[in-house]
């Protein structure tokens, strides 16, 4: 398959994942928005302790008094860590920005800076860096290979992305078909990401790993939720929760991560 049909049959598989107007029209709450606070809790549990292929490819290829690109970088989950000493976060929410900055200056990271905007049509407003990340982002980008590119060019010597193996919502699909009556799709998946990146000429290496953390603390958490994704009433969380046991969907086991990585010029 050449690249630009790789490149078009992610976008399909992409597009697959949309709600149907009908169900979209009912929903009480935007279903697609992430919640900071959700992502702050994920950034300071890997400031405490640092792990992962993801920190460890991106650490290896830092020098020291190195620095670090996050694009999509939400609180800085996957930069912060790395205490590089001058960090450019991008990203498309500002109150991501703000949580992200915040940290930045408790955990005594060197400069930082921001840029508000959407990726890569920021690309031309944000400096190269020593690694560039980019964790948990590409299942929201349907022009991939474009953002990939965008990515490689403002990297000195290495792209580090991070990804779930299968779509991020791919845990509510028994869910969607109980309350809604829909079938969700399988595609794509992070292979299609890696081909992609390959067929693209980078010479880009995977490790498989699971999650550090439960995507939930609670079934309350989780079933709340649960509703705002699956254009739900709140009030229904009870009976969603309940599902979700019947369906086994919940305890939701640890989900399975893929770090891709390639250097630049290899
Ligand atoms: C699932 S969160 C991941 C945040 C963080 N990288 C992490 O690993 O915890 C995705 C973040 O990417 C941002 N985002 C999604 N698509 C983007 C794009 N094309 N350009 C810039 N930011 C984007 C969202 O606003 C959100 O903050």
């Amino acid at each position: 398959m050449s690249l630009d049909e790789r490149a078009a049959r992610w976008r399909a598989d992409l597009e697959s994942w949309a709600i149907p107007d009908e169900i979209l029209a009912t929903a009480p709450a935007n279903p697609w928005t992430h919640h900071v606070a959700r992502f702050a809790r994920r950034t300071d549990a890997l400031l405490a302790a640092p792990q992962g292929p993801t920190y460890e490819r991106a650490r290896e290829a830092l020098p020291d008094g190195g620095s670090v690109l996050d694009v999509g970088a939400g609180t800085g989950a996957a930069s912060l860590p790395l205490r590089p000493t001058a960090l450019v976060a991008v990203d498309e929410s500002r109150a991501m920005l703000d949580a992200l900055a915040e940290r930045g200056r408790e955990a005594g990271c060197g400069t930082v800076r921001l840029v508000e905007g959407r990726w890569p049509d920021a690309a031309g407003r944000t400096p190269v860096a020593d690694v560039v990340v980019c964790a948990h982002v590409v299942f929201n980008v349907p022009d991939l290979v474009p953002f990939l590119a965008a990515l490689d060019a403002h990297a000195r010597r290495r792209v580090v992305l991070e990804l779930p193996l299968v779509h991020p919502m791919t845990w509510l699909s028994p869910l969607w078909a109980r309350f809604h009556g829909l079938a969700r799709p399988d595609r794509p998946t992070s292979d299609d990401v890696l081909s992609i990146a390959r067929e693209m000429g980078f010479a880009a290496e995977q490790e498989e790993h699971a999650a550090p953390d439960a995507l939930f603390e609670s079934i309350e958490e989780m079933s709340a939720g649960a509703c705002r994704r699956l254009c739900l009433d709140p009030a229904r969380a009870p009976e969603v929760a309940r599902a979700a046991e019947e369906l086994g969907v919940w305890p939701l086991p640890l989900r399975r991560f893929v770090t891709i990585w390639w250097d630049r010029g290899k």
